[in-house]
């Protein structure tokens, strides 16, 4: 059997689209490796959200490249990349063989069929609009011995903001009829999967027939699940309706990203992000008054073009009022075709040094925070879901609780299976303890090591 390596950058999205891209090509006779010198075809899944990130895939693309000179591997670049680039990028990396949009994974086989029969090179970018398109359906199989998963709700972005370049590499919003993913989540739990994270550039303005909130609560309708998690969310789109699924639905988990991006209305207003810094918060105290302890995470941008002093001040001043549980942040990055690239030098562009500095301020603040949320846990019992052994000690197990905090423990539970964990330890994003009830010198269950039994789930 031939052999595919993907190479997955960016988003739960691009992941989703890999495992689907999987699928796809394990019914046409490939079967996915986990490394690239066994491979006979390279796929990388790109992001395109910084210009770092875009450097990484090329960067990349360097490293595979001795790969197809020495046994003639086939390269395929998907992803926000290849629909950003297009047949370009076969101009500017010649070995690379064909390139494909985020519409084009369905039809992964076809291209690579005809690229091998035809020995011809391809960019397949087309957008497909919800009139056309069709969103492919996970195979619940690639899913057996997971405890959690990923759903497709919608696809695209209507938004506007200044700084993405999202909506010109994924397209309008397009939103998955609401029967398609409840039965693909029946699909998922019958082969054990505990939890679904329903995902969309912009899950919340879905409308694939009933409302996201309503959407949320078919979902938790499904017998077997467990737990239910959404990203990612705009401000703008949070309405009252989702909100009261926190205070009504305990299979909805307490956690939940709403990118910020910035502390300061001015640069929102330049940012077009629709909303002020004090609706934002308005939002924030009514989550938190539906779900007391919910955690809230957030993306931030700093030097965003006219960023002052006082902006970044005003971003700080946020961070202290919302004590986010966890943050992403980044230096902005002028992305083309996008609005604030085309005005940053009538905005002011922010030096490089400045921003640099911001940023080292805010997540510094922003660690301590985390930090402070993790360390209180310890001492304290928590509820955790395990999906597998422990990224750094195959021996220990890996789960997460239902604020989605990282937890690695010793203990025996399964794979779906939910436990308590007592907390020892923490760091700024994860924290280390104990199953309850579990002797750490008494030998494991069965008789094998429990390392052997959980790497061969993962
Ligand atoms: N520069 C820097 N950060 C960006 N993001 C999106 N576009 C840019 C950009 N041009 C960040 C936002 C978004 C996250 C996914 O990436 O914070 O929420
Ligand atoms: Fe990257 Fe955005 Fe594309 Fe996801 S949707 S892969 S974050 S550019």
């Amino acid at each position: 059997m031939r052999k595919v390596f993907i190479h997955t950058f960016g988003c739960q999205m691009n992941e989703a689209d890999s495992a689907r891209m999987v699928e796809a090509l394990a019914r046409a006779g490939w079967a996915a490796t986990s490394t690239a010198e066994e491979a006979d075809l390279v796929i990388l899944n790109t992001c395109a959200i910084r210009e770092k990130s875009e450097q990484k895939i090329l960067s990349a693309l360097g490293r595979y490249r001795p790969l197809k000179l020495e046994r003639g591997v086939r390269i395929g670049v998907g992803g926000c990349v290849a629909q950003q680039e297009k047949a370009r990028l076969l101009k500017k990396v010649p070995y690379v063989d064909f390139v494909f949009g985020p519409d084009q994974v369905g039809r992964l086989p076809e291209i690579v069929r005809r690229v091998e029969e035809e020995n011809v090179r391809l960019a397949e970018t087309e957008w497909l609009d919800s009139s056309t398109y069709v969103f492919p359906q996970a195979d619940p199989e690639f899913a057996r011995g997971r405890a959690t998963a990923f759903v497709t709700a919608m696809k695209g972005c209507n938004n506007v903001c200044s700084f993405c370049i999202v909506p010109y590499t994924r397209g309008r919003e397009v939103s998955r009829p609401v029967d398609e993913i409840l039965d693909e989540v029946r699909r998922l739990v019958d082969v054990g999967v505990r939890e679904i994270t329903l995902i969309g550039q912009n899950v919340n303005s879905y409308a694939g027939g009933v409302s996201f909130a309503e959407l949320l609560r078919r979902v938790a309708s499904v017998a077997g699940v467990q737990r239910i998690r959404f990203t990612t969310s705009h401000p703008h789109d949070l309405s009252d309706e989702l909100i009261a699924v926190f205070a009504e639905e305990p299979k909805v988990m307490p956690h939940f990203h709403l990118p910020v991006q910035s502390g300061s209305d001015a640069v929102l207003v330049r940012m077009r992000r629709s909303y002020t810094v004090d609706w934002y918060l308005d939002r924030l105290e009514k989550l938190r008054a539906a779900r007391p302890g919910i955690a809230i995470t957030t993306d931030i941008i700093v030097g965003f073009p006219g960023e002052t002093d006082e902006d970044f001040q005003k971003t700080l001043d946020l961070v202290e009022r919302v004590r986010y549980e966890n943050a992403y942040s980044f230096i902005y990055s002028p992305r083309p075709r996008t609005a604030a690239a085309r005005h940053m030098h009538e905005w002011g562009v922010v030096p490089r040094e400045t921003a640099v500095a911001r940023l080292v301020r805010l997540q510094a603040r922003l660690r301590e925070h985390s930090l402070e949320y993790y360390a209180s846990c310890i001492g304290t019992q928590v509820e955790v879901l395990v999906e597998g052994p422990s990224r750094y000690d195959p021996s220990r197990r890996f789960g997460r609780t239902p604020e989605n905090r990282v937890v690695n423990f010793d203990g025996d539970a399964e794979v779906g299976e939910t436990v308590m964990v007592l907390v020892e330890e923490a760091t700024p994003n994860s924290l280390s303890g104990v199953q309850v009830g579990y002797d750490r010198h008494r030998p494991a269950r069965g008789g094998d090591s429990n390392r052997v039994r959980l790497a061969v789930v993962a």
